[in-house]
């Protein structure tokens, strides 16, 4: 049996259907000289508009000296490229991670909106079953780590990778500038979209934070999630942030969301509120070390943080498999 799914999501509900517009065939026949009269006053309009559009645009193609005081037509540069057609949840969606074990599909914990698993590690057919549990799935993957054991690891070059990441064997800081790898991480994303995910959720992208050797800094990151966020919303596919606290600001407007670990446990809650205002999840784990034996003053201390107002918080443990307690 399935677990039962939360039906209040945005992108579950349906705006009604516009109530049939037949119209009585003498009314359309009383309307109809006003009717006319309109559409031709209309149609002056246009002509008009289109008449000094024209003559603007070939004033300016021929002088060759506008004025900076002039209109322009082309809107500023933005970083924020999501059309409109992308699936962009909202703050508060119910959320759960699982990057190791296998998932089943009638395990009570998976009992959420959101699912975020492993790009390499699941194939299409488990990210269609939980479409069809209607849920929503985010494939992770590290965008910002070499990890020596991906089936497309041979493609990095040795000169694409600096420091060790502490704590995690085989895993190396990337050079996020460099066009190789890049071009890795458009393959990953591409990969993301054939597998049918509504979003991917690129690790890693704090470098600047840590000893990476290559001296990534925080601008570095700042333009490699713009790349990213490109990148992924010409494929529809949504992307958050991950961690990166300090570049929060500089790219809220080009992330659907961000993922947070730790938030609570290092005081930087108050860092990730700009997605919130902005009505877009944050995404929030901690990993108590006492997991998955934690007591109630635990789990209350971490669901009752005053800094993780608006936050989508659950806990788990490191090895993020499938135990988790949802705030
Ligand atoms: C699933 O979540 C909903 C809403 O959060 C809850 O009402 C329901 O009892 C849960 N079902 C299971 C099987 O845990
Ligand atoms: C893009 O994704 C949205 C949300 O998942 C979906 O409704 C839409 O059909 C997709 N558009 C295209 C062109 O695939
Ligand atoms: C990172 O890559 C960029 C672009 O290829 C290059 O200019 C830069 O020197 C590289 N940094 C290091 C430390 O190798
Ligand atoms: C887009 O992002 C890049 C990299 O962070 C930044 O240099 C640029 O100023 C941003 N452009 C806009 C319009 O925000
Ligand atoms: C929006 O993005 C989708 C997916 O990439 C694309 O199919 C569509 O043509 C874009 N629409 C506009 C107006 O750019
Ligand atoms: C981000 O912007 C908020 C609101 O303007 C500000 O309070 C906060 O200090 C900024 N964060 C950083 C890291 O600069």
């Amino acid at each position: 049996m399935s677990p039962s799914l939360r039906s209040d999501s945005p992108e579950m509900s349906h705006p009604p259907k516009p109530s049939s517009t037949s119209t009585s065939r003498t009314c359309l026949q009383r309307r109809s000289k006003r009717f006319w009269m309109i559409l031709a006053a209309v149609l002056v309009a246009l002509a008009l508009g289109l008449a000094v559009g024209l003559g603007v645009g070939l004033t300016k193609k021929g002088s060759g000296n506008t004025s900076p005081s002039e209109p322009t037509s082309t809107p500023p540069p933005s970083n924020n490229t999501n059309n409109g057609t992308l699936w962009t949840p909202s703050a508060g969606t119910t959320w759960q991670i699982v990057l190791q074990g296998a998932l089943a599909s009638n395990d009570p914990s998976l009992n959420v909106t959101v699912m975020d698993i492993d790009l390499f590690d699941n194939d299409a057919s488990t990210i269609t079953a939980l479409h069809s549990q209607n849920r929503k799935v985010i494939c992770y993957f590290s965008a910002g780590s070499y990890e020596n054991w991906r089936s497309d690891s041979g493609q990095f070059k040795k000169s694409d990778y600096g420091k060790a990441l502490q704590g995690w064997d085989g895993e190396y800081w990337l050079n996020t500038s460099s066009a190789n790898v890049r071009q890795i991480m458009r393959a990953r994303l591409a990969l993301a979209a054939s597998k049918k995910c509504d979003g991917v959720d690129p690790d890693n992208l704090d470098a600047y934070n840590n000893e990476n050797g290559l001296d990534m800094t925080a601008a570095d990151a700042e333009d490699y999630v713009a790349f990213l966020s490109r990148e992924a919303h010409s494929l529809n596919l949504s992307i958050g942030l991950k961690n990166a606290g300090e570049i929060v600001n500089a790219t809220v407007d080009m992330m659907e969301w961000v993922v947070n670990e730790q938030c609570v446990e290092y005081k930087e809650c108050a860092l990730y509120q700009p997605f919130i205002a902005a009505g877009k999840p944050v995404f929030h784990i901690e990993y108590p070390s006492s997991a998955p034996s934690v007591s109630t003053s635990q789990k209350t201390a971490i669901c009752g943080d005053a800094s993780t107002q608006g936050f989508s918080t659950i806990i788990k443990g490191m090895d993020l498999k499938s135990w988790y307690q949802l705030c």
